[in-house]
């Protein structure tokens, strides 16, 4: 990480000039950092495909008590975050002019598998992609105007702050990069992906294979795979069926997932 986190040295890394950089504005750096070093997410950047770019909006408070939120005008309780420094740290770090600028905020657009790989096509056209973590009530509505392009939710409730869907936004992306994700840990298949009919993944198992009485499919020890195959697909359509019969009806509102 170009920012603090420290290279680990294994033969995995390699020069990272030419992979696409995420950078992830927090006034909370540190939690940022710890999550984008560990797992996928740090072994994308450790391989070369990604790297990040941390960078704490305080240091570009405008006073000398570092201030980055005050009270609402016309009252309210709750901290609204300063539009000086959220823009000038945005304006300080983008490269490019057309670089999209996502603000982390429980109004933002419901993030989705669909809007990952907008995403990632985003970021590898632009070779840029920026995250605002929106901390406190908000940020002053200035801010919004000047600086960010698109607003992500990661769903209906709220966090104390735009940190962790703003990892969770992160971490969606760069496992799509092409090359993150090894053979163990395949995506092809995942739930909401085509392969899956948008729907959800099947029910896995590994050893043993007895545990408590419980046993594992006979079709899964067949060593057929035809029969395997299809077994994972009902599988998976009826257990999308069942729990969320939204997807079952398939996202266009046409029936799917037919086996
Ligand atoms: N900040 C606080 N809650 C949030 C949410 N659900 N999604 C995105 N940002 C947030």
């Amino acid at each position: 990480m170009s920012s603090g986190a420290e290279s680990d040295g294994s033969a995995e890394e390699v020069m990272t000039g030419q992979a696409p950089v995420i950078r992830v504005l927090t006034l909370f750096p540190d939690m940022v950092r710890a999550v984008l070093a560990t797992s996928i997410p740090g072994r994308a950047e450790r391989q070369g495909q990604v790297r990040y770019e941390v960078t704490d909006i305080r240091d570009f408070a405008v006073d000398k008590h570092r201030t980055v939120d005050d009270t609402a005008y016309g009252g309210g309780a709750g901290m609204i975050m300063m539009a000086p420094p959220v823009v000038e740290a945005v304006e300080a770090v983008r490269r490019r002019e057309d670089a999209t600028v996502i603000l982390t905020t429980p109004q933002g657009e419901t993030f989705s598998e669909d809007l990952t790989l907008e995403l990632l096509a985003d970021l590898q056209a632009k070779g840029e992609l920026i995250l605002v973590c929106g901390r406190y009530k908000g940020i002053d509505e200035r801010a919004r105007e000047l600086v960010v392009t698109r607003e992500v939710s990661i769903g209906d409730y709220v966090l104390s702050g735009g940190e962790l869907p703003a990892l969770v936004v992160v971490d969606a992306i760069v496992r799509r990069l092409p090359g993150v994700l090894h053979d163990e840990d395949s995506a092809a298949n995942d739930s909401f992906t085509t392969d899956r009919d948008g729907g959800l993944d099947c029910a896995w198992y590994t050893k043993p294979p007895e545990f408590r009485g419980l046993t594992v499919p006979e079709v899964l020890m067949s060593g057929h795979h035809a029969n395997i195959e299809q077994w994972r697909r009902r599988q998976a359509v009826e257990r999308t069926r069942q729990r969320r019969p939204d997807l079952a009806a398939g996202r266009d509102g046409k029936t799917k997932l037919s086996d």
